[in-house]
Formats: structure tokens, C-alpha cells, sequence
């Protein structure tokens, strides 16, 4: 099954207004000279940033998106952010259940399910992160940690188009390291085969690489099979890296 790669970038907590517009914006105008890329490109900026980076990037074929939403429309939820205001700020896509989000705010695979419903409910796609800590790969635990993950993560009503699945080993995040290319593709595989048990175009639906990946082993992680994409952290926030790691995939 032909899937098109999804380069997607997290900046997480990074990027003012004069930085980040003009990444959005350096993004936009060398996609634009691209004739025919072979490959989507998504930038999730910070909350403040969302509407001002649609509004750069409009016209352009690049995607924006939040790195996080409330499972609630709306109501009295102090500093939250709805999917629906997302999508009112220009956004279509929304990544979920980042291990951050796990560890810093306790979000357990029901919290996160919910925020993918509601991600659902307003039309954004859902990018769903799952992945085991070292301590867990190193007891034989990654496949059963990231089935109960694709289990407890995923919204009701999930298929191919409006679910995106992130493989993102905790411990891959910002060290530097990353699995080998056939751990990738190992987990890869689980992943999709997991996803099929609830999914029926789980064949169809892409399923994302993060951890550290960067120009230098773009190629290789992105030419596996199962490899769909990427979820860049650093490598996003600096045009020419992640311009080199969407290119392997022209
Ligand atoms: P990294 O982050 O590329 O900086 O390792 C990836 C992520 O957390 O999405």
C-alpha cells in the first residue's frame, strides 16, 4: 500500500514570533519551488503561535498544527486549549499523548484517547505518540508497552485519514540516540499490525518515526518500510535540517 510520507516538525516549547514566522515562512516558500513534492510537511508550533503561523504558511501546502488539546469543547478549564479553537486558529492536525505531555502532565492512555476523540470531533487529525522508556526496552517490555498504548491511545472512529501514529522510543527524545533500522522497522510493523486489530485501513494509515532523527540518518530511517514519516523535534526548528530530512523523501 503506497502511503505518502508526512514530514511533520514539533517545535515544543520553542519559537517567538519573529523566529517562528520566518521558519514557517523559509518552509513555505522552498515547498513551494518544489514541483511535485513527494511528501506532506506539518509544523506544530506553540499555542501562540498557531494562528500566526497559518496565516504565514497560507496558500503554501504545509499543515499546521497543536501539540496538544482539551477533551472538552469548551468551559471553565483555565490555560486549555480546545480542539475546535485548533481548528479555528488554522490548524488541521494536532499531535496527542507526546511522551512530554505523559510524563509532565501524568496524561494516561484514557486522557489521551478523549483528546483524540475530541481532536476527531472537530475535524483535526489526530497524531497519536506512543513509545517505551529504556527501562522498559531494556526488560523485553517495548512491543507490550506500545500494544497497550495503541490499545488505550487510539480515538474511537480512527482510520487511515484522520489518524496518524507516532513511534517515539522516550528515550530516543532529544539524546541523540536512536533504535537500529531494524528495531524501527520491527516496531513499525507491530505498530500496524496492533492498529489493524481496531483500524481497517490500518493499512493505509500512517505511522510516523521520532527520536532524534536528523539529516544524517533521515534516509535510512525513512526508507524502511513501515516508516511513513517523521515527528522532528530539534531537527525542526532549523529550516535547512528539516528541509534535508523531508528531501530524502522526494
Ligand atoms: P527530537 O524530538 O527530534 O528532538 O528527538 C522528537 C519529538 O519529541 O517529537
Amino acid at each position: 500500500m503506497a502511503r505518502r510520507k508526512l514530514i511533520a516538525g514539533n517545535w515544543k516549547m520553542n519559537g517567538l514570533r519573529t523566529g517562528g514566522l520566518a521558519l514557517a515562512g523559509d518552509l513555505a516558500t522552498r515547498l513551494g519551488l518544489e514541483a511535485a513534492a513527494g511528501f506532506d510537511m506539518l509544523v506544530c508550533p506553540p499555542a501562540t503561535l498557531v494562528a500566526s503561523v497559518a496565516e504565514a504558511v497560507r496558500g503554501s501546502a504545509i499543515a499546521v498544527g497543536g501539540q496538544d488539546c482539551h477533551a472538552r469543547e469548551k468551559g471553565a478549564h483555565t490555560g486549555d486549549i480546545s480542539a475546535e479553537m485548533l481548528r479555528d486558529a488554522g490548524a488541521s492536525h494536532v499531535i496527542l499523548g507526546h511522551s512530554e505531555r505523559r510524563q509532565d502532565h501524568g496524561e494516561d492512555d484514557a486522557t489521551v484517547r478523549a483528546k483524540a476523540e475530541a481532536a476527531l470531533r472537530a475535524g483535526l487529525v489526530a497524531v497519536v505518540c506512543v513509545g517505551e522508556t529504556r527501562a522498559e526496552r531494556d526488560a523485553g517490555r517495548a512491543e507490550a508497552v506500545v500494544a497497550a498504548q495503541i490499545a488505550g491511545s487510539l480515538p474511537a472512529g480512527a482510520d487511515a485519514g484522520n489518524t496518524v501514529v507516532a513511534y517515539e522510543p522516550v528515550w530516543a527524545i532529544g539524546t541523540g540516540l536512536t533504535p537500529t533500522a531494524e528495531q524501527v522497522q520491527a516496531m513499525h510493523a507491530f505498530i500496524r499490525a496492533e492498529v489493524a486489530k481496531k483500524v481497517a485501513s490500518a493499512g493505509a494509515l500512517r505511522i510516523l518515526y521520532g527520536g532524534s532523527v536528523k539529516p544524517s540518518n533521515a534516509a535510512e530511517l525513512l526508507g524502511l518500510p513501515d516508516v511513513d514519516g517523521a515527528l522532528v523535534g530539534g531537527a525542526s526548528l532549523v529550516a535547512d535540517d528539516f528541509w534535508a530530512i523531508a528531501v530524502t523523501c522526494r
